[in-house]
């Protein structure tokens, strides 16, 4: 739906008064509405190593979900500021991976005698705490774009690896782009004594994948995919690696935000594609591809947009624009100094990885 006109001349005029103190940084998942105001867009990779591309901009403006914006806070110097225009923008995959929990896992693999041998690897959607968890345990953060990096990287440091918090993510790259089988992965379930693993599954399994999924992602099934197929003859089926794994091993394609994008751009015109993804971007992705003459469509109607993202909106935006223009600074994120250090120590092996 078209954007408010008055709120969009108010973001405008806001922008400009802020003129090279505000750096907007949009997710690909972010709203139309939202989306045309970010100076720079992309995938969790390309935000993180993004935020600290303006280092005259008091004011990173993060539209997106609060452990991007944290992420950002501690990839960028201290005197820069990052605004989350909605503080209830998280991630409820984020959210299935406490300090609590993964210390007491910890506990657990020191007790099955192979804590010397795990090294964790977090997904970029995990709290600042898990990250500098991971930081302090000599491991690395990665995103749906660089875990095959990651997992490489780890591989090198230690036998196993703890992946946290998506076990789809971690599952889809140990077995389709590492040649993992299923049976080198284990599940631990923060919500079972001992993660409901003995500790000889422990020390038989090379991945030890956290039990998180994303409630977006997780809703596309087999059948979608078998259903699109049927519908749409000659369609190249195009999903995200949070997606389960029966869906990313029946899928043609498999790739982050960015990927996805990209993907589309190169395709001919004519093809046809199905995408397994949040449905802001497919929307997007399917109005600006169809004048090309490149069909587009949501691999499963049911699934819906990540309701987080879709937290931060026009309004929202407009009033964190005005806010800081009259230079009251709103819904600051700031991590922890002790917290920042480990984390970032993490993010930046990530950003190392060749
Ligand atoms: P990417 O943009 O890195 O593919 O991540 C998707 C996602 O779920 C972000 O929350
Ligand atoms: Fe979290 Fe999933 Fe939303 Fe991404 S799409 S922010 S993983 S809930």
């Amino acid at each position: 739906s078209p954007s408010d006109p008055d709120l969009v001349e108010r973001a405008r005029a806001a922008k400009e008064k802020l003129g090279s103190k505000v750096f907007v940084l949009g997710h690909h998942y972010q709203r139309d509405e939202v989306i045309q105001f970010a100076d720079v867009t992309g995938d969790s990779f390309k935000l993180a190593r993004d935020a600290a591309a303006r280092p005259e901009a008091e004011y990173i403006v993060f539209c997106g979900v609060h452990f991007m914006a944290e992420s950002a806070d501690i990839l960028t110097s201290d005197d820069q500021k990052v605004v989350l225009p909605d503080l209830a923008a998280g991630c409820s995959m984020a959210d299935m991976a406490t300090a609590e929990q993964v210390a007491e896992c910890w506990d657990v693999l020191t007790e099955a005698g192979i804590a010397g041998q795990v090294v964790p690897v977090s997904y970029m959607n995990s709290s600042a705490d898990i990250k500098a968890f991971t930081g302090k345990h000599g491991g690395t953060i990665c995103t749906s774009s660089n875990a095959k990096r990651a997992l490489d990287w780890a591989f090198e440091q230690g036998e196993k690896v703890l992946f946290l918090p998506d076990q789809h993510l971690g599952r889809n790259t140990a077995v389709r782009d590492m040649g993992m089988s299923l049976e080198d992965c284990v599940v631990y379930n923060p919500h079972k004594p001992n993660g409901g693993l003995t500790a000889d599954e422990l020390r038989a399994a090379k991945m030890i994948l956290w039990r998180g999924h994303c409630s977006v992602h997780g809703r596309f099934s087999l059948d979608s995919v078998n259903d699109v197929r049927e519908r749409i003859p000659g369609v190249n089926v195009l999903v995200h690696p949070e997606c389960k794994h029966e869906v990313v091993a029946a899928a043609d394609y498999v790739g982050s935000t960015e990927y996805i994008i990209k993907a589309l751009e190169a395709a001919p015109a004519g093809s046809k594609w199905a995408i397994g993804t949040e449905l802001n971007l497919v929307r997007r992705l399917a109005n600006r591809f169809a004048p090309e003459g490149k069909e587009i469509v949501f691999l499963d109607k049911t699934v819906c947009f990540c309701s987080t993202m879709n937290r931060i909106d026009l309004p929202h935006l407009v009033w964190a624009l005005e806010s800081l223009a009259e230079g009251n600074l709103v819904n600051r994120i700031e991590v922890d100094k002790e917290t920042e250090a480990f984390a970032k120590l993490a993010l930046e092996r990530m950003l190392a990885l060749p």
